[in-house]
């Protein structure tokens, strides 16, 4: 049997049960931005992570039927915002919230630009400007790889988070479900 034919064997794993198991992984909130003008939209992540310090990189997974896939590939470049607490607003525009889309998505946050010309969120703790290095297309996702050209840190203040379904503060972790 092929490694492909394994994995989706009968011994798969229910991807409810899994989705069920992943709630317990507490994650900070990014906004991921990419595009510009009337193209320029985004989406909320948590499944930012560091890849390597030398060179400066990182991994993002984003689901290839989101609008903002074509966008980033096309682009080559997003941002990754890591949010501050009293962002929660921002992260339910860029999930989509009340059938939002692309550009509508920027309205109500402030936003500074890098010198790449890519737009950042203000207020957020940190605004990193990615070149987009690989995107590795694996089941539904994409695992992007963002070479980090400019760290911009706009904020001291706590990380909004999520768990459980819910989104939480370091100073109210039980927030409301
Ligand atoms: C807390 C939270 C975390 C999310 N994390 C991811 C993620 O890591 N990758 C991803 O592709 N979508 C993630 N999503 C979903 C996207 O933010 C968004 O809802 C989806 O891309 C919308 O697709 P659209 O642009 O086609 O409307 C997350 C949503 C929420 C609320």
């Amino acid at each position: 049997m092929s490694l492909a034919a394994a994995i989706d064997g009968p011994d798969r794993l229910d991807a409810g049960a899994f989705k069920h198991a992943m709630r317990h992984l507490a994650g900070a909130v990014s906004v991921i931005t990419t595009g510009a003008g009337d193209e320029r939209t985004g989406f909320t992540a948590t499944s930012v992570s560091s890849l390597s310090a030398d060179s400066p990189s990182l991994i993002v997974s984003l689901n290839r039927s989101s609008s903002s896939w074509p966008v980033l590939r096309r682009t080559g470049r997003f941002a990754v915002n890591i949010l501050a607490e009293d962002q929660q607003e921002i992260a339910e525009a860029f999930a989509g919230r009340g059938g939002l889309k692309g550009a509508d998505r920027y309205n109500g946050a402030q936003w500074i630009s890098f010198s790449s010309g890519s737009l950042g969120v203000a207020g957020a703790l940190v605004a990193l400007d990615c070149v987009l290095e690989d995107a590795i297309e694996r089941h539904s996702h994409s695992i992007l790889i963002g070479a980090v050209r400019e760290v911009v840190l706009t904020a001291e203040a706590q990380p909004l988070l999520y768990w459980h379904g819910a989104y939480r503060r370091i100073s109210n972790l039980t927030g409301e479900d």
